[in-house]
């Protein structure tokens, strides 16, 4: 059953002033930060939301600054009159959507405000348009260099960057992040807690489908074949977390069990590493609780996924 239409915020002043009303009538606000074409796995996160506040928050905003020039910004899946009924099927529904045009915000005529929900326009052309390059970044200097920090280098800090940016202009009492991004959820907490942001970060458990690949907006890029492939993702960690529990503890073993499994089906791996569940680091025999993390391509698609392992 459909519940109320969210109101729709594009510009960020009224963002923050809807929820400075908000708390003037001591109301508790939760933030729910996506890039749209949500899924169940979002649903679930503002579920989750509504245990803990009054009135829920959700952003929908492709963020330029997270993507290389080589990803896949142009091709990110947006489908914004599809969300706004998704959210409206979620009991409870959500209270507002905020969905800026661009958050790299140089003063000019054609920032933050009005946008129509294509997915706002990139750092790139906000640099070339007013001349001026965004140059303020938030970076968690350790938590964003292992595991998709590699491979992705400018990521993290354009994730800290544009959630500290949603921060300030929602102002929450709570933030909810998916637990498959691990590394950022990861992040956001140690960031929140560096910077004395006053807000909760909570990280919700891992939405699957019912033959276990982890729920994400990229799995519609997958052909059928590759996505029977991927399925190999869950598996493995699935088998590893069942070899630890059978007492093998020696990472390296767990790792090429890992590897070897992707592989042969057909994956091409970016990396397979079990590490702490808070400092990120590698572990080589597990004493404590791990977390699995996997990222693999399958054609051209780039997924992740994860399993912490708590001995
Ligand atoms: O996980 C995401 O969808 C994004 O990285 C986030 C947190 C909305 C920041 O752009």
């Amino acid at each position: 059953m459909a519940t109320k239409e969210p109101l729709i915020i594009r510009d960020k002043t009224q963002m923050t002033k809807w929820s400075r009303t908000m708390r003037s009538q001591s109301k508790l606000i939760a933030l729910v930060p996506t890039m749209g074409y949500l899924h169940q796995g979002h649903l679930s996160l503002i579920t989750e939301a509504h245990k803990h506040a009054n009135v829920v928050a959700v952003s929908i905003y492709v963020n330029p600054g997270q993507f290389s020039p080589n990803e896949d910004l142009s091709t990110y899946p947006s489908d914004f009159q599809g969300d706004i009924q998704k959210l409206m099927s979620v009991p409870g529904g959500v209270d507002v959507v905020f969905n800026p045009k661009n958050l790299y915000d140089y003063g000019d005529s054609d920032s933050g405000e009005g946008g129509d929900g294509d997915g706002g326009v990139g750092v790139v052309s906000c640099i070339e348009k007013s001349g001026l390059g965004h140059e303020s970044w938030v970076r968690v200097e350790k938590l964003e260099k292992g595991l998709c920090g590699k491979s992705r280098p400018i990521f993290f800090r354009g994730v800290a960057t544009i959630v500290t940016k949603l921060f300030n202009i929602v102002e929450p009492d709570f933030a909810f992040f998916g637990k498959k991004d691990y590394q950022q959820w990861r992040l956001i907490q140690r960031m929140v807690r560096d910077l004395d942001f006053s807000i909760k970060v909570i990280g919700c458990e891992i939405t699957r489908e019912n033959d276990g690949l982890a729920m994400s907006s990229r799995n519609v890029h997958l052909s059928p074949e590759e996505r029977e492939k991927a399925l190999s993702i869950n598996k493995s960690l699935s088998k590893a977390k069942s070899a630890v529990e059978d007492g093998q503890v020696q990472c390296e073993k767990l790792r090429n069990l890992v590897i070897q499994c992707i592989t042969e089906a057909g994956g091409t791996i970016d990396y397979a590493e079990i590490v702490d569940q808070h400092s990120l680091e590698k572990v080589e025999l597990i004493k404590g609780p791990v977390v699995f993390c996997v990222a693999a391509l399958f054609g051209k698609v780039r997924l992740i996924d994860n399993m912490e392992i708590n001995l």
